[in-house]
């Protein structure tokens, strides 16, 4: 293609995008408008993912299976193992999501799910962010806690637009030059800042610090702060604060400012960074738990990834869970058992604060197992 044909062609896919952002937007008014009904019982899918994604997985489904007991014997909670979420599936057939995988989740209310693999290059596309686009899971809520600090986080990432919806669908003029898409939809923004508003109001929080680079973005950026903004108006005894994305990564290690923040608003991408370094501080991106939340379907994970090169280096039982059981804590929560949901929190907190049993990766730390059994015991 010559330069002319180039721009007419990406001129052309330009077009397209926008048009289907549009429908987005318009499904996304449309769902706004529905509303769910009481379940009798409750179906949590169970899904193992990569490397050490099936260890750590099942450490967590045999934590539920004691804790919920006696809501499973009443058939108030079902857990429904879901098969076929790996990268040897999906590579297989050829999809991000095999349509039989994606049905059973579609029929459980919630699921856990253990890391999945991303093959670099290649056709497959992140089992992460395709699930989160193919379920609507906007709110991507990651809480940190380090108590001897006096710090304790929530974040509230958009997970369903951002730098994330189009990111494989860039232009390019190869050697010249290439063009991402990163997108904030009025709706879109609107359901991400009332799940934080609505947190903060209910949690007692009273801060909300909207994180962007609105100097620089000052249309997408520039709009989700202004949004952000307009649900606030809702809340006036919520203080908003704005705050740009640079020096908030300095804050989180400022001492001297740290622990006054409570709830973070953030588009995707600076919430995925953000997120990663608040994990860290508290102990390592492992004992950090992450929900991915929708109106209609929710998925709890652990913030990590799958570890392939532990299952190499034959570390698999050396995994630990604390990060997966993190996100347990919070689908128990979800589902309305948040006595259950307290219980398993105050065990996790017990063991931490033991240092006992401590898990870090390698053949010198406690195993998998080991984890899981103590923290059975401190249930
Ligand atoms: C996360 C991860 C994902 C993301 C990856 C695995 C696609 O980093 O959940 O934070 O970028 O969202
Ligand atoms: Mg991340």
């Amino acid at each position: 293609m010559n330069q002319t044909e180039y721009i007419e062609s990406a001129v052309a896919s330009f077009r397209a995008l926008l048009e289907e952002q549009l429908l987005r937007v318009a499904a996304m008014e449309e769902a706004a408008s529905l509303k769910k009904g009481e379940k009798e019982c409750i179906k949590i899918g169970i899904v193992d993912g990569d490397g050490i994604g099936p260890i750590i997985v099942s450490a967590a489904e045999q934590v539920l299976q004691v804790l919920l007991k006696e809501e499973l014997a009443a058939g108030k909670v079902s857990l429904e193992k879901i098969e076929g979420l790996t990268i040897e599936n999906r590579l297989a057939c050829g999809q991000t999501l095999p349509a039989d995988t994606l049905e059973a989740i579609k029929g459980c209310d919630v699921f856990l799910k253990g890391p999945t693999t991303t093959p670099k290059g290649g056709t497959v596309e992140s089992a992460n962010v395709a699930l989160r686009r193919a379920l609507d899971l906007y709110a991507n809520v990651r809480p940190v806690a380090i108590p001897e600090k006096g710090i304790d986080w929530t974040f509230f990432r958009e997970n369903t637009e951002g730098e994330y919806v189009l990111g494989s669908r860039g232009v390019e003029i190869p050697g010249k030059l290439a063009m991402d898409f990163k997108v904030t939809t009025k709706p879109g923004t609107e359901r991400i800042a009332r799940a934080a508003f609505e947190f903060a109001k209910n949690n007692g929080k009273k801060n909300v610090a909207i994180v962007t680079k609105a100097n620089i973005m000052k249309k997408t950026d520039g709009n989700f702060s202004a949004i952000c903004h307009e649900i606030a108006k809702d809340y006036p005894d919520i203080a908003v604060e704005d705050w740009y994305i640079d020096i908030m990564t300095a804050n989180l290690v400022n001492e001297k400012i740290a622990n006054h923040f409570e709830v973070f608003l953030l588009p995707n991408l600076y919430g995925d960074i953000l997120t990663d370094e608040a994990a860290q501080l508290q102990g390592g991106v492992g004992t950090a738990g992450s929900a991915n939340t929708g109106d209609r379907y929710a998925m709890f994970e652990a913030v990590h990834g799958s570890a392939p090169r532990m299952i190499e280096e034959g570390l698999g039982e050396y995994a630990s869970p604390e990060s997966i059981l993190r996100a347990t804590v919070m689908m128990l929560s979800h589902v309305g058992l948040q006595e259950k949901a307290d219980r398993l929190a105050a065990a996790l907190d017990i063991l931490r604060a033991r240092g006992d049993v401590v898990v870090d990766g390698t053949r010198g730390g406690a195993t998998c197992k080991a984890y899981t059994d103590a923290l059975i015991g401190a249930l």
